[in-house]
């Protein structure tokens, strides 16, 4: 995405957070959140399924600049498949984005490369805005496979070709998706790659789109996740291909997340 894209703040509440908890923390952000950051950012809550729709009427209340991302959804419209949630149940509880092939669902929940494409093709049909998750293992990173693995996670995800069948499609447009690059072995793990790694991996997914046919002005923004705190974001964010983060332990407190965004505005400028 070009420089100017408006910085993302995804907070991925995971398993975290009762209904009680949630309200309480959008009062600290009431409270907390400085005009210049509801301007010039945006920013997104992922709270689990259940709280949803009345985190979404907390946030209407407030007038709170907030939009909500659900962290998962079933891969198929509806039907016969107990426990799981549809995109438009999600949409009608206030959901804008989705988070799709998070590394927690690809190891814990067995979601593979072809769930996930179908997931992110049935939440864009929907209208919900897939935040898509790729990223290396500390094995794959070890040998050397980082670029060989995001670049087919992106691939397969989004549905497009490689470089040697590339046509001449110019029509793709991924402006409504994000991706968030969040190598598996940095994730809440304390260890993050430098910001010139992050950089270097965000180069190789524009590249990867730009030979699937993807115009400049037609490419999804880039979020870095995978222990993001108060003292990595500036350096993260002064790279010129980080649009934003995607933060889970750290968002855990509205102060905290309110640092982290703060700090990142600055580091962009804003
Ligand atoms: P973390 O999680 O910030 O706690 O490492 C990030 C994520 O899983 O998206």
């Amino acid at each position: 995405m070009s420089v100017m894209a408006t910085p993302c703040f995804v907070a991925n509440w995971k398993m975290n957070k009762t209904l009680s908890e949630a309200c309480d923390y959008l009062a600290h952000l009431q409270q907390g959140l400085k005009q210049e950051a509801c301007k010039a950012l945006e920013m997104i809550l992922a709270p689990s399924y259940v709280i949803l729709a009345a985190v979404a009427e907390q946030i209407r209340q407030l007038s709170l600049p907030i939009a909500l991302a659900a962290q998962n959804l079933h891969h198929k419209t509806g039907g016969a498949y107990t426990g799981e949630v549809s995109g438009t149940m999600l949409r009608e509880a206030g959901c804008r984005y989705v988070i799709i092939g998070h590394s927690e669902r690809r190891v814990y929940f067995g979601e593979t490369d072809a769930i996930i494409a179908e997931k992110v093709a049935v939440a864009r049909g929907l209208g919900l805005v897939p935040i898509l998750c790729v990223g290396e293992s500390a094995e794959e990173r070890e040998n050397h496979k980082t670029e060989l693995v995001v670049r087919r996670q992106l691939q397969v995800g989004l549905e497009l070709s490689n470089s040697e069948s590339a046509s001449s499609r110019s029509d793709i447009n991924l402006s409504d998706c994000l991706i968030a690059y969040e190598p598996v072995w940095a994730i809440g793990s304390g260890k993050t790659p430098t910001s010139a790694e992050v950089e270097q991996v965000h180069c190789t997914m524009i590249s990867c789109m730009k030979s699937a046919g993807v115009l400049e002005e037609r490419m999804p923004r880039l979020l870095y996740g995978g222990s993001v705190d108060e003292k990595n974001i500036a350096t993260l964010m002064k790279e010129p291909h980080v649009d934003g983060v995607l933060a889970g332990g750290a968002s855990l407190a509205a102060e905290r997340f309110m640092t982290i965004m703060e700090l990142g505005r600055r580091a962009k400028n804003l």
